[in-house]
């Protein structure tokens, strides 16, 4: 990929790792998403409370009910897509009932530990934060009191011959530290 060029030599799997619009048709195992939300358990969390989970859109009525949710500009690229899940963040701490102020953080270091397990699998993801918040609480019948709808996440397989250009980096890695 020649636009994701690393600069400093890091592990080739992250700049592997990108979000296709375009996609193979073909299902996806339940123990290939096992896997990957084994992964995602694996994450680092505040108090180790993995505030988060995957609202697994896999049936046919399941997925398009989250699809259903998308921004018409999601929809376009994703009207395919096999599985489309939610990741869902848990506001309040289990320990306390108090607010977890790194719940979404959490869940972010989750859904990228998933995203790399996707590939690892021959799979690909596309998170989304393009959808209609009031329909994914409709959809997932959570209260927004308790939890976090962070994003929309697509799950398929590549294209077998890529058509599209994966995004370039706007900055480079010495932008992205200051050493003191
Ligand atoms: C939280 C989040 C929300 C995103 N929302 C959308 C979205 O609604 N629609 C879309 O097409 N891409 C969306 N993306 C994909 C980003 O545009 C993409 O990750 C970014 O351009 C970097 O490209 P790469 O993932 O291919 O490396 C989102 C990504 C993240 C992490």
């Amino acid at each position: 990929m020649t636009n994701r060029k690393m600069i400093y030599e890091a592990d080739e799997m992250f700049p592997n790792r990108w979000s296709p619009r375009k996609f193979a048709d073909k299902k996806v195992d339940k123990e290939d998403l096992l896997k990957m939300v084994e992964a995602a358990r694996w994450a680092p969390s505040s108090f180790n409370a993995q505030p988060y989970y995957f609202y697994c859109g896999f049936s046919e009525e399941g997925r398009s009910r989250v699809f259903d949710s998308l921004v018409e500009a999601n929809q376009k690229w994703a009207k395919d897509v096999p599985v489309l899940m939610y990741l869902v963040a848990e506001k309040l701490l289990k320990r306390n009932g108090k607010e977890n102020k790194y719940a979404r953080f959490d869940a972010g270091a989750a859904w990228v530990s998933l995203a790399l397990q996707a590939n690892k699998l021959g799979l690909v993801t596309h998170a989304m934060a393009g959808f209609i918040h009031e329909k994914a609480y409709e959809v997932t019948g959570l209260s927004p009191d308790e939890f976090d709808i962070v994003a929309a996440i697509a799950v398929a397989y590549p294209e077998e011959e890529p058509t599209e250009t994966p995004t370039p980096r706007k900055k480079t890695t010495d932008e992205l530290i200051q050493f003191h």
